[in-house]
């Protein structure tokens, strides 16, 4: 087991502003090994905040979040002798927003640093990182270049890159392919893949993106105003009548099944994408 959450809730306290609820109650469990998770909900519905809690970045206000073998709660979250640090290398979390997490004068150097960090040679650590910038589309060119010179999606690839870098057990990306063109969301989704089948990394992503969630996660996590309120298969997420009140949209291909199903009868029920080619074959043979 990597990550467990039991009953956690977190309440943001700032100066001149009422404190704000984002987690509510929150349980959850995720395996070290072999998940793809995708994690889901409208903007604001706690999805960055959860993701913070995976890897000690924020602690819990209540419950506990076991990470791997280290027990945090309110209380030990303050133990100086709990260190957060090899937490936060088998548990490596990209930021939504690159700015936060990109930091030194060029990009090889950003994209080293962990592995550096982490006890590799200086030697060791830079070929990590030109694997890493390989990895994620980024040649030779620009590892001279400084990380806050680039474009959003360059600097989103350099901030993936940090982390692919540091090699974590678990993988947490929050929202990976925001700000990309389509063929560099799916190169970067089919990079995530490989180095799960390679490394049964376990991988967490956020995303907005239905047909994402429906072709890589085996299974969803639907945030709603602070609460999980849905943990299972895309599958059975996409069948779920609650969709529209969750603010959740439905992969293009289930879009064009409505619209067939609209204008055309079948003689079976169909509700799934797969079902239709079914009854469609099934139909064009009788
Ligand atoms: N530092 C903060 N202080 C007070 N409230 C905050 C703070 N950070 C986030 N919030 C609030 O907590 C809620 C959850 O925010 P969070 O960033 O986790 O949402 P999200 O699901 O990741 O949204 P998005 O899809 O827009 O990234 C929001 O209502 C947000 O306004
Ligand atoms: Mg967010």
């Amino acid at each position: 087991m990597g990550i467990r959450l039991h009953a956690v809730s977190h309440v943001y306290q700032s100066i001149n502003q009422p404190p704000f609820e984002a987690l509510k109650n929150v349980s959850l469990t995720i395996q070290a090994t072999d998940e793809f998770i995708a994690l889901v909900g409208e903007t604001g519905s706690g999805k960055s905040t959860l993701v913070q809690h995976f890897n000690a970045l924020m602690a819990p206000t209540s419950g506990e979040a076991q990470l791997f073998d280290v027990t945090l709660t309110a209380e030990t979250f303050k133990d100086k002798k709990i260190k957060k640090t090899p937490i936060r290398k088998r548990i490596g979390l990209v930021f939504q927003f690159p700015e936060y997490q990109l930091f030194e004068e060029t990009v090889l150097k950003d994209v080293a640093f962990a592995p550096k960090n982490f006890g590799l040679s200086e030697e060791a650590a830079i070929q990590k990182a030109k694997d890493a910038l390989r990895l994620v589309g980024l040649d030779e060119s620009f590892e001279a270049r400084s990380p806050f010179h680039l474009s959003g999606g360059e600097k989103k690839r350099v901030s993936i890159a940090g982390i692919l870098a540091m090699e974590p057990d678990i993988l947490v990306l929050d929202e990976p392919t925001s700000g990309l063109d389509p063929k560099s969301q799916e190169m970067l989704m089919d990079v995530f893949t490989s180095i799960q089948n390679r490394t049964h990394t376990s991988i967490v992503f956020i995303t907005h993106d239905m047909n994402w969630v429906e072709r890589y996660a085996k299974r969803v996590l639907v945030m709603k105003a602070g609460s999980l309120v849905f943990d299972g298969t895309p599958h059975a997420l996409f069948q779920r009548p609650e969709l529209a009140d969750w603010k959740m949209d439905v992969p293009d291909r289930f879009k064009v099944m409505q619209y067939l199903k609209t204008h055309h009868s079948f003689k079976d029920p169909v509700t799934t994408p797969d079902e239709l080619i079914d009854a469609i074959i099934r139909e064009g043979q009788s």
